[in-house]
């Protein structure tokens, strides 16, 4: 896959998956700044990435301001010319079940992960049209986006909010040939380890330590896993691909549906609460929707 000549930013890149990312986008030939409230992390990710024969810089920005998302494409323009990827990974969390979430917690998750999405990715459009041509923005949702995600009130609604994002930005974007797409991925960082039994995975990943088949075909599995994903979005190849939220984890990827009905009556005149009791148990009840996760293991 090669993405030479190209500049990518992904935020939040010091460590876990946006540093995975960082660091295949750069192997594919991709010029990187790596974004992290972190710098110093971002600094040895940088590094790390010229070590190897690459092209990144660091910048320590935390996203979520405009400012922060000016910044951080003004460096991608002042280092290397342009802005071709944008890919918004930069994430925190603040667990509370509903009654217990404070203000602030719900203020930080929802500043980071969905004003920083929308701030970023409205800072790289505007840099796109502004070069002539499109772009690629791989926006970062999580299954906890998709289905409930137990003590994630901000988070999840972040995360849905980000493949709401998706597919208006997609709508908006086709005619200047940007794609816009969501990785809802999963994979062995810190922010899975404090879910009841990944801890030790999370250790065995860390330590380099493979992780086994059956864990891996389920789509759990490292950073590594998911960033093939976002090579490939980011290429000439997926030039085709926009307004999808494509799942990643382990040995699995997958495609997420979007919402749509699926039933729905018309009662001439409109629906009485009561005319609306007897039709239910028939007509709706069987088409209620599940809420909970299913097979998915990782809820980051
Ligand atoms: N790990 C998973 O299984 C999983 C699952 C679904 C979604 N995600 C999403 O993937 C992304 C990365 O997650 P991760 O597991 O690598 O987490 P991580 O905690 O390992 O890394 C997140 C990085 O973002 C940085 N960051 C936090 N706030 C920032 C800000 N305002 N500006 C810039 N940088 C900031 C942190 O310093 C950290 O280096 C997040 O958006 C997360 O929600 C992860």
């Amino acid at each position: 896959m090669q993405l030479s000549g190209k500049v990518a930013v992904v935020t939040g890149a010091g460590r876990g998956l946006g540093r995975a990312y960082a660091t295949a986008l750069a192997a594919a030939g991709a010029a990187v700044v790596v974004n992290d409230l972190d710098l110093e992390l971002a600094e040895e990710v940088a590094a790390g990435i010229r070590a190897a024969g690459g092209a990144a810089v660091a910048e320590g920005s935390p996203v979520g301001s405009t400012e922060a998302a000016e910044a951080v494409v003004a460096t991608a323009v002042r280092e290397f010319g342009r802005l071709d990827v944008m890919v918004t990974n930069a994430g925190v969390l603040r667990d509370r079940t509903l009654v217990k979430m404070a203000d602030k917690d719900f203020d930080l998750v929802v500043q980071t992960h969905l004003r920083g999405t929308f701030t970023c990715g409205r800072a790289a459009a505007a840099q796109f049209r502004e070069q002539g041509g499109g772009g690629r923005l791989i926006l970062i949702g999580s299954p906890a986006g998709q289905r409930a995600s137990f003590g994630q009130t901000g988070y999840t609604a972040s995360k849905a909010g980000i493949v709401g994002l998706v597919r208006t930005w997609a709508a908006e974007l086709q005619r200047s040939g940007t794609t816009v797409n969501a990785v809802i991925p999963v994979a062995l960082t810190r922010m899975v380890a404090t879910i009841p039994g990944l801890a030790e995975l999370v250790e065995r990943a860390d330590r380099g330590e493979p992780i086994p088949a059956d864990v891996r075909a389920n789509g759990l599995g490292t950073p590594d896993d998911v960033a093939p994903l976002v090579v490939f979005l980011a290429s000439d190849e997926a030039a085709g691909v926009t307004g999808q939220a494509i799942g990643a984890g382990g040995d699995r990827i997958s495609i997420w549906s979007h919402p749509s009905e699926v039933v729905a009556e018309v009662r001439e005149g409109g629906w009485t609460a009561d005319a609306l009791a007897e039709a239910f148990p028939t007509t709706f009840q069987p088409h209620l929707q599940a809420f909970l996760p299913d097979t998915v293991p990782g809820q980051g």
